[in-house]
């Protein structure tokens, strides 16, 4: 199958069996004219940079309850925001978000940027993150690449370079996969894949959209799958 062949199976999977998380639009939302929430977008990637889906969810929904919009945030007091963050760890992510509100609020009148570059320049927000946002806020075609969608990809095509070398190779093989009509969508249908079924260990390879063309799965190999440099 080609890498849109492959694409278009991964978001038929995705319409059915997509994790319904608090920060998301149901899959194809956007198609039918909703616009997701550059703000929540934002809050969600930053605190799922170093925690569990699990573990946010809490946290998400008390903080977009307390604060609903970046104006808020960044009117908040920064000693309530790392108040509210305590237990979420890595609290330099909390310091960050709130430069980031001030920042948004104060020099783009609370508006996020829309492109992956602008948001490159935020605080807190780096590589991942900001291909993130711009594929699932703002419908770009940007490569999201984290650890589940290496692990995916490195399968898909066999890869016998080891991470990080592999980070290139697997950023072009992500970027010529990316459907223009649904990038977000396609982003969180790559997280889902690695987190329920392209698991690290025993992968569910008999129920995956993508078994036919995986090249570890053709020769049974998928655990030997992403190759790491020895530290
Ligand atoms: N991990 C990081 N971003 C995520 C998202 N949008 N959905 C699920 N898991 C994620």
């Amino acid at each position: 199958p080609s890498p849109s062949d492959q694409a278009h199976s991964l978001l038929e999977w995705y319409d059915r069996h997509h994790r319904r998380l608090p920060w998301r639009l149901n899959p194809g939302a956007i198609a039918q004219g909703e616009r997701p929430d550059p703000y929540r977008v934002w809050l969600s990637e930053i605190m799922l940079q170093q925690t569990t889906v699990g573990a946010v969810k809490s946290y998400f929904d008390a903080f977009t309850a307390r604060w609903p919009t970046v104006l808020d945030l960044a009117a908040a007091d920064v000693d309530d925001v790392m108040k509210a963050w305590a237990g979420l760890g890595y609290y330099s992510r909390a310091r960050n978000l709130k430069k980031c509100a001030d920042l948004v609020a104060e020099e783009f009148s609370g508006r996020f940027p829309d492109t992956e570059e602008g948001l490159r320049n935020l605080p807190g927000i780096g590589d991942y993150t900001s291909a993130a946002i711009a594929a699932i806020a703002f419908n770009r075609p940007s490569a999201v690449v984290d650890g589940n969608v290496e692990r995916v990809v490195t399968r898909l095509h066999a890869i016998e370079t080891p991470l990080p070398a592999a980070k290139p190779e697997i950023k072009a093989l992500v970027k010529a996969m990316v459907p223009t009509d649904r990038p977000g969508d396609f982003a969180q249908a790559m997280m889902d894949l690695g987190a329920t079924i392209c698991t690290p260990r025993t992968p569910a390879c008999s129920l995956c959209p993508l078994n036919d063309g995986c090249l570890a799965y053709q020769s049974k190999t998928q655990e030997r799958y992403p190759l790491k440099l020895a530290k």
